[in-house]
């Protein structure tokens, strides 16, 4: 199968649900667009891709991603440029991490023709979802599960791909307050954390509540041997700027190698900014912020884009950061990478794969 040679049966809706979608006001997540994308694996190998109305599908009870969590997905988006044509950020970074997730979670490679030539016309199906409003983009979501009617603890042996999207808007509404985790881990060396696995976010979950009890958005992430070592902020890659350099922890196997991630630091380096990927100790961050050298901290994340933060508390203080309008590296850095995704600046790095309608 290659991309010019696979076209994937499709059941076009009779009518369309996009007058139910009011484009000024766009809520992440609730509304989703008309059709779908299915590929069932059986007898070894992906089979039967087809688009259909986006809707509910029947499941048994027994089905083993809901037991065991073998279930794997991916976010992504695409933006509509002057002339009205799709534009998808780093779909094949998405195609290729879908497959590294899928390695550690025993599910089988899917091939890339289905991947992309599935999107390529399920968002030609559904352009009328991609928001052209500045900040907004259709957010699509790949995923994996397994689907066998067993309850024996074991790999799968049938899964389903599928591909929906739903038009966003911001993901965080405000600047946000996080706090750095002292107990709770995200995942540990050896475990899953590099890998996009529903079970990593189903975990998180108390966490981050307990978090939010206390009255922060999300937390801080440290490593799971000695909480000394930042990891992540909530489901986003972390960076601070610490005397106009801006640090992160190096991607490693317990830290998801995020694609904003890498996009936001690629264009740094493309303007001189100085990065470092390393360990950051949480008492680096500390000492900096009390030295007044912490100028800047943002989540990086498919959905949240740059995600400012305002506060970070740490051990009963709330150390709060200089005001988001004087942040010129981050604010720099996400206006570019807006340009680029909404095609108005030059992509050097070809990030952007374009669907002309
Ligand atoms: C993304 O940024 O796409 C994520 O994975 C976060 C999310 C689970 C909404």
């Amino acid at each position: 199968m290659s991309v010019d040679t696979l076209t994937i049966p499709t059941q076009c809706v009779p009518q369309s649900r996009i007058s139910e979608l009011d484009f000024n006001n766009i809520e992440f997540g609730k509304i989703f667009a008309d059709h779908m994308l299915v590929a069932d694996y059986k007898d070894g190998a992906w089979q039967n891709p087809e688009i259909k109305p986006y809707g509910n599908m029947s499941l048994s009870p027994a089905t083993s991603a809901l037991h065991y969590g073998q279930a794997i997905f991916e976010g992504m988006k695409a933006y509509k440029n002057a002339d009205g044509d799709i534009l998808l950020f780093r779909p094949l970074d998405n195609f290729k991490r879908l497959n590294i997730s899928g390695d550690r979670m025993c599910i089988p490679e899917l091939p890339e023709e289905i991947f992309m030539q599935g999107l390529e016309q399920l968002l030609r199906l559904d352009a009328a979802w991609v928001p052209p409003t500045a900040g907004c983009a259709l957010y699509i979501r790949p995923f994996i599960f397994a689907t066998d009617e067993f309850i024996g603890v074991r790999p799968s042996s049938s899964y389903r791909f599928m591909v929906f999207s739903c038009p966003v808007g911001a993901y965080y509404g405000q600047p946000l307050r996080v706090a750095i985790e002292p107990n709770y881990v995200r995942s540990a060396e050896g475990g899953a954390g590099y890998a996009k696995a529903a079970g990593n976010y189903g975990a998180a979950l108390y966490p981050a509540r307990k978090m939010q009890e206390r009255g922060y958005h999300q937390l801080i992430w440290t490593d799971s041997r000695e909480h000394k070592y930042i990891e992540e902020s909530g489901t986003m890659n972390v960076m601070f700027v610490i005397d106009d350099r801006i640090v992160t922890p190096a991607v490693s196997t317990t830290i998801l190698s995020g694609i904003t991630r890498d996009s936001v630091l690629q264009i740094a380096r493309d303007k001189g900014i100085p990065v470092e990927e390393r360990k950051v100790a949480v008492s680096e961050i500390v000492e900096a912020h009390k030295a007044g050298k912490l100028q800047e901290a943002f989540g990086t994340g498919t959905a949240a884009t740059i995600a400012q933060i305002a506060t970070i508390h740490y051990n009963g203080e709330d150390m709060d950061l200089p005001a988001i309008e004087g942040r010129e590296i981050s604010n720099g850095i996400a206006a570019e990478l807006d340009r680029i995704k909404t095609g108005q600046a030059p992509d050097p790095h070809s990030w952007i794969y374009k669907i002309s309608l």
